[in-house]
């Protein structure tokens, strides 16, 4: 584990702080704090769990009902999906990523007050169907958050497809008055009782009912905008070409054993990755980094 020398010479008061603490169920976590906000990230998944400006609401949708153990994932927060998305026949919906323990490689509060985590996802049986590879997930907390997943195929000889998506949950005021903009024009499949493609004609999609979309070829920032809770959500990305918008609503929130039966009104999921038709297919020895950077203001 190392710690930036630059950041050692920066004023002290100026620099960011990491904390480790035993999470809920005792596992291990990480209280970032900067001048201007807080983050949680638990080892477990690499799972971004809150990110809260100081003056501001949670921009994180955390169930009150989500589980807190070893081979279950977190529900709510940011659920890193790798190396599948969705569900995959004999094997867990959404890849194995988000139930290991991540490990601590790098902790680095920078001169300019910032702070970067990088953890890595360790080795485990479930990789050893795949080529050898490497997946490290950067988390940097100043105003906003971003975050960064690398994977890096580290085989010599053979191709590495998968899929990726960094399944953030939005707390909102009241998800029937929400609106979304950046997908109009977008093919998406809509995937609510059955696989249907369909095309974006709104510049501000309204949720009245469950919605699972796979936009497709959809490279750009979705921004919430949230009247209730008075602000507006920024979604920028790189590296991806998948925006999945999801809210399970009233029947599929009393289904799920870790959510409560009404907190579909208070979330909304829009995630970055790349799945389906725009799985990601590396060659020996290349990377592909996908960005996620999360921000927020107050609407006036
Ligand atoms: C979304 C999928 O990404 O995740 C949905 O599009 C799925 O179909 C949702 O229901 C939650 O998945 P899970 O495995 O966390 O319950």
């Amino acid at each position: 584990m190392t710690t930036s020398a630059s950041a050692a010479k920066a004023k002290p008061e100026a620099l960011g702080r990491v904390t480790f603490l035993d999470g809920q169920c005792e596992l291990p976590m990480l209280e970032i704090s900067t001048a201007w906000s807080t983050a949680e990230i638990y080892l477990h998944g690499a799972h971004v769990t809150q990110f809260k400006k100081k003056d501001g609401t949670p921009l994180l949708f955390m169930s009150q009902c989500s589980r807190f153990a070893e081979g279950e994932p977190i529900r709510g927060g940011i659920p890193v999906i790798f190396p599948w998305f969705g569900p995959r026949e004999g094997l867990r919906q959404h890849g194995f990523a988000r139930v290991q323990t991540w490990e601590l490689k790098e902790f680095a509060p920078a001169p300019d007050g910032s702070v970067s985590v990088r953890l890595r996802l360790p080795d485990c049986p479930e990789a050893s169907a795949f080529p050898a590879f490497t997946a490290d997930y950067i988390v940097t907390v100043n105003q906003s958050l971003t975050l960064q997943l690398v994977v890096t195929n580290q085989s010599k000889d053979t191709e590495f497809t998968f899929e990726n998506c960094l399944h953030s949950y939005f707390e909102v005021g009241d998800v029937t008055a929400i609106s979304l903009s950046g997908l109009k024009g977008l093919s998406y499949l809509d995937t609510v009782g059955g696989v249907v493609e369909k095309t974006e004609t709104s510049d501000a999609v309204r949720i009245a009912s469950e919605v699972d979309r796979i936009y497709q070829n959809a490279t750009g920032t979705v921004e919430i905008l949230d009247p209730r809770l008075g602000r507006k959500i920024r979604v920028e990305k790189q590296g991806s070409a998948s925006t999945v918008l999801w809210n399970p609503w009233i029947t599929k929130s009393r289904q799920m054993p870790d959510f409560g039966d009404e907190e579909y009104e208070r979330m909304i999921c829009v995630e970055s990755g790349n799945v389906g038709s725009n799985s990601i297919c590396l060659a020996p020895g290349r990377s592909s980094t996908l960005t996620v950077k999360l921000s927020s203001e107050t609407l006036k």
